[in-house]
């Protein structure tokens, strides 16, 4: 089997998982370069939390394998946990433990020794903005206060790749904004991250590439401009008319054009369509509309802050898939 190489640090190869006769991966292939940001995006259940712990060696594929560096997880869990720092999706039970001893805990889970894991321990609580609460029951904590002690707690042994799960899900839009740049900074010194997420135009802005996932099966993946590329040909545009009297004959026309899909009405004067032509058929449904009377005061494009949304949309409803 093929071990990673100088640009690859992982490679995840045919992986299936199985729960009972659910399928939650399904021969699930994918190479994550070295000094990624990767995204992994996709609707409730389609298995990113559990590509998530097969990557974290916290559960074996039923079949298939994945390659860090020269490491099988499953052969290597614990070389391969040494290098992880895992974030997981949820929080558990806490045990009467500060904040400052939490982390304590886990540097010893990890060997680390005393006299390092102090300093280690000050920096990480800054990093996360959490040394005003080091001496506060974790219990006690907001849930964002939580999450940012995790990601503290899975960055506590220096790891080579961060692994995610929704990082930004219960954070406030100051903590989304620092989550970003901490991201960033993890980035910018080298770490792989891969990272999950709903989120997708936050995950678009910090991420370099990303995976598209939809029951359990890849369904793009990539460099993220590359993606958007690849899918903008299904573009969703927004036709206002003039006078709401006009919605009717521009839905029955627009309905008639083989390029346009999933035309709705929103709004009074305003409709959506998607589109999947070129500009030449583009002009032509706009000239059929101003020759069948429909004053049209816009058609365009939908702004771009959320076309990767759409794209994740049009993607994970089968429609534009080549
Ligand atoms: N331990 C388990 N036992 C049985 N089924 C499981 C288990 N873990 C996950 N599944 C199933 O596998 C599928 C994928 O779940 P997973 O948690 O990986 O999805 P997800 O993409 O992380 O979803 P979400 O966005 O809701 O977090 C789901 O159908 C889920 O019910
Ligand atoms: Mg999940």
């Amino acid at each position: 089997m093929q071990k990673t190489d100088a640009e690859t640090i992982c490679k995840i190869q045919n992986v299936s998982k199985r729960f009972h006769k659910h399928y939650a991966l399904s021969n699930f292939t994918l190479d994550i370069p070295r000094g990624a940001v990767y995204g992994l995006i996709g609707p409730n259940g389609a298995g990113k939390s559990t590509l998530l712990r097969i990557l974290a060696a916290l559960i074996s594929p039923s079949s298939g394998e994945v390659w860090f560096d020269n490491d099988e997880v499953s052969q290597h869990s614990a070389s391969i946990q040494r290098k992880i720092g895992y974030m997981p999706d949820f929080f558990g039970v806490y045990p009467d433990l500060t904040t400052v001893e939490y982390l304590e805990f886990y540097a010893g889970i990890h060997k680390i020794p005393r006299k390092k894991y102090k300093r280690t321990i000050e920096d990480l609580l800054e990093l996360v903005d959490l040394t005003a609460k080091q001496n506060e029951l974790v219990e006690t904590l907001s849930r964002g206060m939580k999450q940012r002690l995790c990601l503290a707690r899975a960055l506590i042994h220096d790891p080579e790749i961060l692994l995610l799960d929704e990082p930004a899900s219960g954070l406030d839009p100051r903590g989304r904004v620092e989550l970003r740049e901490l991201v960033q900074s993890l980035h910018s010194i080298g770490k792989t991250v891969i990272i999950s997420s709903h989120i997708l135009p936050e995950l678009a802005e910090m991420c370099t590439d990303i995976a598209i996932l939809q029951e359990g099966r890849l369904v793009a993946s990539g460099d993220v401009e590359k993606i958007v590329q690849r899918f903008s040909a299904n573009r969703l545009f927004e036709i206002r008319v003039l006078d709401a009297k006009h919605v009717p004959a521009a839905l029955e026309l627009l309905k008639k054009q083989s390029t346009m899909s999933n035309i709705t009405h929103e709004g009074d004067n305003l409709l959506l369509a998607g589109f999947d032509g070129n500009e030449q058929t583009l002009s032509e449904i706009m000239a059929a509309l101003i020759t069948h009377d429909i004053a049209i005061t816009s058609f365009a494009p939908r702004a771009s802050g959320g076309r990767l949304e759409e794209i994740f949309m049009n993607v994970t409803e089968g429609s534009t898939l080549s």
